[in-house]
């Protein structure tokens, strides 16, 4: 026979998502299962998407507006910038695999963190474009040094997550300037800002206060964290216009929904709402952060809604034992295979997972 795919594609291992709370709620029998395993926001949307998303439902026979317009409009004002310069994605990981074929073949390269978020992988290999994978320091600090060594001639994309998924830690401004500069001309830097919102160390820029320092840039962003809206779809690129332009040749027609589009304006309106869930998020980290220390464990520092934590021994065995106590976390491949990955849930949620924690003891 005939093979039916390429060596590639073999090579794919589809995305493991947190385990859903139906789920686990069928298997275990009971109801009270809380899921801090895919960094959602605990809290939901503003109440105003809701009632937004009620209205755009009766237009849901016509096909979403292609170009977006509304919604680029909206972002174009909210970061000064132009509409030129802005494109939605299906989701922020939408782009992450459309940068690669946009801007990258198989005769070419990416490079991206490694750990850093798996689908940074799975766009490479799925376009057929070679790798490398540059570590973090201790597996958990942004090395920028071991980005620049991990760059190539050929090397055309490189992704950095500021702050960094599944680590939760970032790269300081200085060494960010750095690597804008450093970083050969020819390379389209890919700065995946998922959990910006929840960055406040003193040393944290987002890179769009630094576009002027690099032509070759795109800034990713996402409604799927801080707005609550990772049910929806809804990401966007922030670069220069030939850059978006390339973009906007790569993806689908109509990638982004009108409900997403209409829920994402209202969203982004409603700062407040915002700022209240990163509030919480702030002073919840700490605890939990705090929590776990004082149970031995170790945790990296966090700039997300995340927090990761060294349990010493292999992370699937916690994650099964909190599984039991209704409680799903996530664990980790190599090279951090004893460190969890816990979301900051709600209090009543952060409560429940110390003391489930607390348990592994008895
Ligand atoms: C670093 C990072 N980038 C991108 C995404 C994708 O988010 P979405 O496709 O929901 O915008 C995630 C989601 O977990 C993430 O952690």
């Amino acid at each position: 026979m005939e093979r039916l795919v390429a060596d590639n594609i073999e090579r794919l291992i589809p995305y493991t998502p947190g385990k859903p709370i139906e789920e686990l709620e069928r298997e275990l029998g009971i109801t009270d299962v809380i899921k801090l395993a895919s960094n959602e926001n605990p809290v939901g949307p503003s109440p105003k998407v809701l009632e937004e998303i009620t209205r755009a439902a009766t237009e849901i026979h016509r096909y979403p507006d292609a170009a977006g317009f509304a919604l680029r409009k909206d972002l174009a004002a909210f970061h000064d910038v132009t509409m030129e310069e802005i494109c939605l994605g299906n989701g922020s990981n939408e782009l992450i695999d459309i940068v690669v074929r946009a801007y990258a073949s198989p005769d070419e390269h990416v490079v991206f963190g490694d750990p850093s978020f798996v689908c940074y992988w799975l766009a490479a290999t799925a376009a057929n474009v070679p790798f490398t994978k540059a570590p973090l320091r201790d597996g958990i600090h942004w090395d920028v040094d071991a980005l620049l060594a991990a760059v190539k001639p050929e090397t055309k994309v490189l992704f950095l997550a500021n702050p960094n998924n599944p680590t939760g830690t970032h790269v300081g401004e200085s060494e960010l300037r750095r690597l804008l500069t450093e970083l050969p001309p020819q390379v389209v830097l890919i700065m995946d800002e998922a959990y910006v919102q929840f960055a406040d160390a003193d040393d944290f820029e987002s890179a769009l206060g630094m576009r002027d320092l690099r032509e070759r840039l795109v800034v990713l962003r996402t409604f799927s964290k801080a707005y609550g809206l990772a049910a929806l779809r809804v990401g966007y690129a922030i670069g220069n216009p030939e850059l978006i332009d390339y973009i906007n040749r790569v993806r689908a027609p109509f990638n982004v929904g009108s409900l997403g589009q209409a829920a994402a304006r209202v969203a982004l309106a409603d700062q407040e709402w915002v700022a209240r869930y990163v509030e919480m998020n702030r002073v919840e980290r700490a605890r939990v952060s705090q929590g776990l220390r004082d149970q031995g464990f170790e945790v990296a520092p966090s700039q997300t809604n995340f927090v990761l934590a060294n349990f010493g021994r292999p992370g699937k065995e916690i994650y099964d034992v909190l599984l039991r106590q209704g409680v799903i976390v996530r664990p980790m491949p190599p090279p951090i295979a004893t460190w969890l990955r816990i979301t900051i849930g709600t209090p009543e949620e952060n409560d429940r997972l110390l003391g489930a924690v607390q348990e592994l003891s008895r």
